[in-house]
């Protein structure tokens, strides 16, 4: 056994938490093979104590089987996993300090949710007291305390998720795993949840790993994103950073409505390869792609608006599709070879663009994101 397998497997849980409030993660070349399949290759990643760091991508990108490696539910092929400046690689989950939220509630039916609860604390060989006094804590937590003596086939889904959320918190751990917690529930309660996690994880200052596939709850919810696609790191950001500045066209696609526009950089300017356009910018001669988002584009009636300004694209096109989405209006204008996707928000005495009608689109060169 080699000596860092046999210092892991001899901390207790005490030893594997941090002294600041929530644990920190770190992943080192971490590889995870099932058979000759690759789910994971090296990946690296630090997370912060306090962190709320949030796994996106799409299915089969490896998510789950990071979540895994850290819960300690399955052990790396190569690579670490360190929590605090422990190796925890081959510790298993039961000594591991941390609490996990699964898209499946996974509540003991036969069990009352007070019951649920006390159980990960009687096993800690808790007093009855203490048993007592923190399942009551943790059901006021999630605002549930009345519900203490029913059996989850008594609650809502809702209900359910967050017993299991009470039940992963009651026993105060500095780190907190969830995958695609709120998969389950409807839009109105995903987001009531979205933001009651939030509260909670910022009030406790816990770590949080969290594991989904939609881009607005991860922009909601997290500090930083990190996506994810075949198993590797495609970009670690701030939800501003991720939507404003994507570096690569899998990223811009995966937060929302983009447009692409291939083209060619020559002399300090892109110039489009429909021929439409040209921006200043500062990056190597060569064929190029930019990434522009459809409310960076300004709509103006008729052929002749637009903002003819230095650094400005000036486009004009004609209206071929107008969604109204509530706040908002989706149009697909034609210019040239290109179908411009562009939003406005939608205000009160302001007509809007007709199908079939002429309008003039123009966008600042700083919104323009070159890819690489
Ligand atoms: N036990 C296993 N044996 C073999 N292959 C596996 C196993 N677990 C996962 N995989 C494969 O590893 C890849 C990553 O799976 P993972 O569950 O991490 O994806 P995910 O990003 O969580 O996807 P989803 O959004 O669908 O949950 C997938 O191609 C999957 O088929
Ligand atoms: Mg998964």
């Amino acid at each position: 056994m080699p000596p860092q397998t046999l210092v892991a497997n001899n901390l207790s849980n005490k030893e594997v938490e941090t002294t600041s409030r929530g644990a920190s993660v770190e992943f080192r070349a971490l590889s995870k093979n099932y058979g000759s399949f690759e789910a994971l290759r090296s990946f690296d990643l630090s997370i912060r104590s306090g962190e709320f760091l949030t796994l996106l991508g799409p299915s089969g990108s490896g998510k789950t089987t990071t979540l895994m490696l850290l819960a300690g539910f399955e052990f790396p092929s190569s690579g670490q996993v360190l929590i605090g400046d422990q190796d925890v690689s081959r510790v298993p989950s039961w000594r591991r300090d941390q609490g996990i939220v699964f898209q499946s509630y996974s509540l003991f039916p036969h069990m009352t949710i007070g019951q649920n609860l006390a159980f990960p604390l009687e096993t800690r060989g808790l007093q009855k007291h203490e048993v007592a006094e923190k399942t009551k804590e943790a059901l006021q937590m999630v605002r549930l305390d009345s519900f203490a003596d029913r059996y989850p086939s008594q609650l809502s889904g809702g209900q359910q998720q967050r017993v299991a959320l009470a039940r992963a918190l009651v026993a105060d751990p500095p780190l907190l795993l969830m995958d695609e917690p709120l998969g389950a529930l409807d839009k109105n309660l995903r987001e009531e949840m979205q933001i009651e996690i939030k509260h909670i994880q910022q009030r406790m200052r816990l770590t949080v790993l969290y594991v989904t596939h939609d881009q607005e709850e991860a922009l909601t919810m997290s500090d930083r994103i990190v996506v994810m696609n075949e198993g590797q790191i495609q970009q670690i950001g701030v939800p501003e950073e991720l939507y404003e500045r994507p570096r690569t066209r899998f990223v811009a696609e995966f937060f929302g409505d983009v447009n692409i526009l291939p083209g060619r950089i020559s002399g300090g300017r892109f110039e489009a390869a429909d021929n439409a356009f040209g921006l200043p910018v500062q990056a190597l001669e060569g064929e190029a792609c930019g990434a522009l988002r459809p409310e960076k584009i300004a709509i103006q009636e008729g052929a002749e608006g637009g903002r003819k300004m230095p650094g400005w694209a000036v486009v004009p096109g004609e209206v071929i599709d107008v969604i109204y989405l509530g706040q908002m209006c989706r149009y697909v204008v034609r210019s040239g070879g290109t179908d411009y996707i562009v939003k406005t928000m939608v205000s009160p005495g302001v007509a809007r663009h007709a199908k079939g009608g002429t309008v003039t689109l123009s966008w600042d060169a700083a919104d323009f994101v070159l890819l690489q």
